[in-house]
């Protein structure tokens, strides 16, 4: 009986998928991925039309020099605008809980030329900045985003510097009926939270057509720094 000898010829890959194919591929993924860079810069657009970064800049007193800690950066959408602004005397931290979001902002600033800017991955309840850093931490689109926002502004509080303040930019639920209340930041609620945490509201503008700003201080606790301290109580032991 013979034996059958059995010969494998291997195809070359180019065979498997003809090279027409391989640049049809190609054409596909990159074309998506333009349609995806231009959705994503066309919606950016939209929102800083409804959100001038310059006014917004302007009104919570962003000047260059300082130091800005950003929570919830997303892909840097207001990043880049912060940090032109403080310049390169100043810095920007860029928080995010999204590994992705911060590698987009450092591609961002790579692009742009943005060497003061930083990215940190923080935790639900802690953006991680330095202590006593900050001259001004700021909160656009990602309060109402935030897990935990009574323990973040609690974290929030040490990072910052001797008259520091807090940020929150978000959808007023008057001036955008008809979003998912979830997207929301009403008054009533950082009040409550902020409260909670040791801050208090010292601003709230509503220039913005869509949404709120409000600016938060860390409680002044008494009139002479003594924390928690009662005036002599008046009646005489007996
Ligand atoms: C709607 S996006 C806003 C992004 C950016 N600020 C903007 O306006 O384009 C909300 C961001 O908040 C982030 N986020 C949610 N919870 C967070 C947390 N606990 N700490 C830091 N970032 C958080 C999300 O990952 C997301 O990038």
């Amino acid at each position: 009986m013979l034996n059958t000898i059995r010969v494998t010829v291997k195809r070359p890959v180019r065979s498997i998928f003809p090279t027409g194919l391989l640049l049809a591929a190609a054409a596909l993924i990159f074309s998506a991925s333009f349609l995806d860079a231009q959705t994503v810069e066309a919606r950016e657009k939209w929102i800083n039309e409804r959100q001038p970064p310059a006014q917004v800049m302007d009104a919570i007193g962003l000047k260059p020099g300082m130091v800005v800690g950003e929570v919830g950066a997303g892909r840097g959408r207001y990043t880049i605008h912060l940090a032109a602004r403080v310049g390169p005397s100043g810095h920007v931290y860029a928080n995010d809980i999204d590994a992705d979001g911060l590698a987009a902002i450092r591609d961002r600033c790579r692009k742009d030329k943005f060497g003061n800017v930083e990215t940190i991955l923080g935790r639900v309840d802690d953006p991680l900045f330095p202590k006593a850093a900050v001259d001004l931490v700021f909160m656009v689109y990602s309060y109402h985003h935030l897990a935990q926002p009574v323990d973040m502004l609690k974290a929030i509080a040490p990072s910052l510097k001797p008259g520091a303040t807090v940020v929150v930019i978000d959808p007023d639920p008057v001036k955008t009926p008809g979003e998912r209340q979830s997207e929301y930041t009403p008054r009533e609620k950082i009040e409550r939270e902020a409260g909670a945490a040791g801050f208090e509201i010292v601003r709230m503008e509503i220039f913005l057509p869509r949404d709120n700003l409000f600016i938060l201080r860390v409680k002044e606790r008494g009139g002479s720094g003594t924390a928690g301290e009662r005036p002599p109580r008046l009646t005489a032991r007996r």
